[in-house]
């Protein structure tokens, strides 16, 4: 006869059921941002799985098993006698409003989006190499920009700025600034639109990103004041200007010892380095805490595995701690790195002087 389980096996066994229902739920969420259901929801109030399907256009039998699902999995609210699905009020900031500060939709786009390429990830896994950018669908990169927006919009401007008083002072004089891997533009267009004097520019070598950072330069009406190229930071440098900056660019560089040095070109002698990459520890073991599998999570699907994808150096989400920034900034013929003391979950803030 076989042995009872022990209870550490039983308890472990609850974890993985709910590490997987966790999983269900996100994708389920990720369905409901896609097909703008929550937003309907939010917008119209609530409704059965009929009313919702005449309102979007939606096939009704999807939407009641996805209604059943998603409301037991506390993201809505369902009412068992009128069969109404409804938007908790409490949740609509969290999966509704983009950019918005308690905003986590784009968690749901990232996390479909770079989980898509899972045979080449098995691949790379058995054959080394990585990650085209080019694999990953418009999802995941509308994803990585949804997700950062809301660092932008709430965070740069009024809590991060301040603690850099020389770079608010070249930007309110009007100085030029050039924001490196800018993905979708919203980092360098938050500051153009704080200050309204100075000149901006944001580079990224993937095309699409710069088509969106365009668009959405029109939306704000930055348009006149900000410029944003295709360029490839490793490939030399565009300008000089009196500002750089990286938002989570350096980890995920081919060459980040290249680009580092490159970045010191384009600061000019008197100006100032803003680097905002992953807070991680030196060994990557020492990372705690739920985040801790975000972040490795997200390395193997992007971070590392795109860089590896270029033939590069695959630091990886975890790999850029404040002793390497240090070291590499260093080399690159950088004089001081200060680490500003902000307080959030996943990124850490320098500032950096030729
Ligand atoms: C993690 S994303 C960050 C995007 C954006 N800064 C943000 O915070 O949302 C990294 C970006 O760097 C770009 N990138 C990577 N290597 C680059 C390079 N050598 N030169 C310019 N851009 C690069 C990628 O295309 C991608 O858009």
């Amino acid at each position: 006869m076989s042995q009872a389980p022990s209870k550490e096996a039983m308890e472990f066994v609850g974890k993985v059921i709910g590490d997987a229902t966790g999983m269900m739920a996100i994708r389920l969420c990720a369905i409901g941002d896609r097909l703008e259901l929550f937003k309907d929801l939010a917008d119209n109030g609530p409704a059965t799985s009929q009313a919702l399907a005449d309102r979007t256009g939606l096939n009704e039998r999807y939407l009641r098993e996805w209604i059943y699902g998603i409301s037991l999995a506390g993201y809505l609210d369902f009412d068992k006698k009128t069969r109404e699905v409804s938007m908790p009020e409490a949740h609509i900031p969290v999966l509704v409003e983009v950019g918005g500060p308690l905003y986590q939709g784009g968690l749901f786009k990232m996390f479909t989006g770079f989980m898509q390429p899972y045979e080449d990830l098995i691949e790379a896994f058995q054959k080394g190499g990585g990650i085209d950018y080019g694999t990953y669908p418009a999802d995941f990169w509308r994803g990585l920009e949804h997700n950062s927006c809301v660092r932008y919009k709430n965070l740069l401007v009024s809590q991060w700025l301040p603690e850099m008083p020389d770079v608010q002072t070249k930007l309110e004089n009007g100085g030029s600034f050039a924001d490196f891997g800018c993905g979708a533009g919203r980092s360098t267009i938050e500051l153009a639109k704080a200050f309204p004097k100075a000149s901006f520019h944001g580079y990224d070598l993937f095309p699409e990103n710069i088509e969106n950072a365009r668009l959405t330069a029109e939306e704000e009406g930055v348009s006149d004041r900000v410029e944003f190229e295709i360029h490839d930071i490793s490939k030399g440098v565009p300008g000089k200007f009196d500002v750089v900056a990286t938002f989570d660019l350096i980890h995920d560089m081919a060459d980040p010892k290249g680009g580092l040095k490159a970045l010191r070109q384009a600061c000019k002698d008197d100006g100032i380095y803003v680097l905002m990459d992953v807070d991680c520890t030196d060994d990557p073991a020492d990372n705690e805490g739920p985040l801790a599998v975000f972040k490795l999570g997200a390395s193997l699907h992007f971070c590392m595995t795109s860089s590896l994808g270029q033939g590069g150096m695959g630091l990886g989400t975890v790999g850029l701690p404040e002793s390497k920034v240090k070291e590499f900034s260093s080399e690159a013929g950088f004089s001081s790195v200060r680490r500003l003391p902000i307080e959030h979950p996943l990124n850490a803030l320098y500032e950096i002087r030729p």
